[in-house]
């Protein structure tokens, strides 16, 4: 099937393309403007872009919006992970507000998930939708130069204690949140 990408992250872009090999994956269109993100769930957000690329490509779309939940600052950043250290944000500053956050918080209390929701929207307006989660802990500093966003401090439970951004993408793929809601969101597409 060809499928429209909403996403223009070109990190992002790789790691879903290296999943749904069955389909042509299709870049986002340049005549898209940008696509506020005000919706208060990741589900909500990944409709909200999943839709918008349907419409302008007229063909099947997908999305996908992630959240990096810390237990210790109640689920923040959550929703608002692209924007936790101000509305235009870069990654750099978003990790280093975090971290800041986290100063006063022992380890054994870092825990934290990233979780990801990602959405196919069809011109006729079905839709079909996929979670993936991988929990793990927040480092006291960054580590590896791989990777993209926060991946430099999370340390996934299945990792053997390296951080995404340590890892290989394959690796990184096999446990990600990612990769499990786009593996299952390939399954969907297949049945
Ligand atoms: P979005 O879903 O691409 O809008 O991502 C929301 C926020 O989470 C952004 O700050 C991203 O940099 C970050 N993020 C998304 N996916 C990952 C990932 O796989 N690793 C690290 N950070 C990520």
């Amino acid at each position: 099937m060809r499928l429209v990408m909403a996403s223009a992250n070109a990190h992002k872009a790789f790691e879903i393309a290296q999943i749904l090999t069955d389909h042509e994956i299709q870049p986002r269109p340049d005549s898209l403007g940008e696509i506020v993100e005000d919706q208060e769930t990741l589900e909500g957000n990944a409709r909200l872009k999943a839709s918008a690329v349907c419409a302008e490509a007229k063909s099947p779309a997908v999305a996908d919006d992630t959240g990096l939940e810390v237990d210790a600052l109640a689920g923040l950043p959550g929703v608002r992970s692209a924007r936790f250290a101000g509305d235009f944000a870069t990654d750099s500053e978003n990790l280093s507000k975090l971290l800041k956050d986290m100063q006063q918080v022992p380890s054994g209390q870092r825990t934290a998930r990233f979780r990801t929701v990602a959405v196919v929207v069809f011109p006729d307006g079905k839709e079909l939708i996929a979670h993936g989660v991988v929990e793990g802990s927040i480092s006291e500093e960054p580590r590896g130069t791989g990777g993209f966003g926060y991946d430099s401090i999370f340390v996934p439970d299945e990792g053997g204690g390296s951080t995404f951004a340590e890892m290989p993408a394959e690796q990184k793929n096999l446990i990600s949140h990612r990769g499990r809601a786009f593996r299952s969101l390939a399954q969907m597409l297949n049945q």
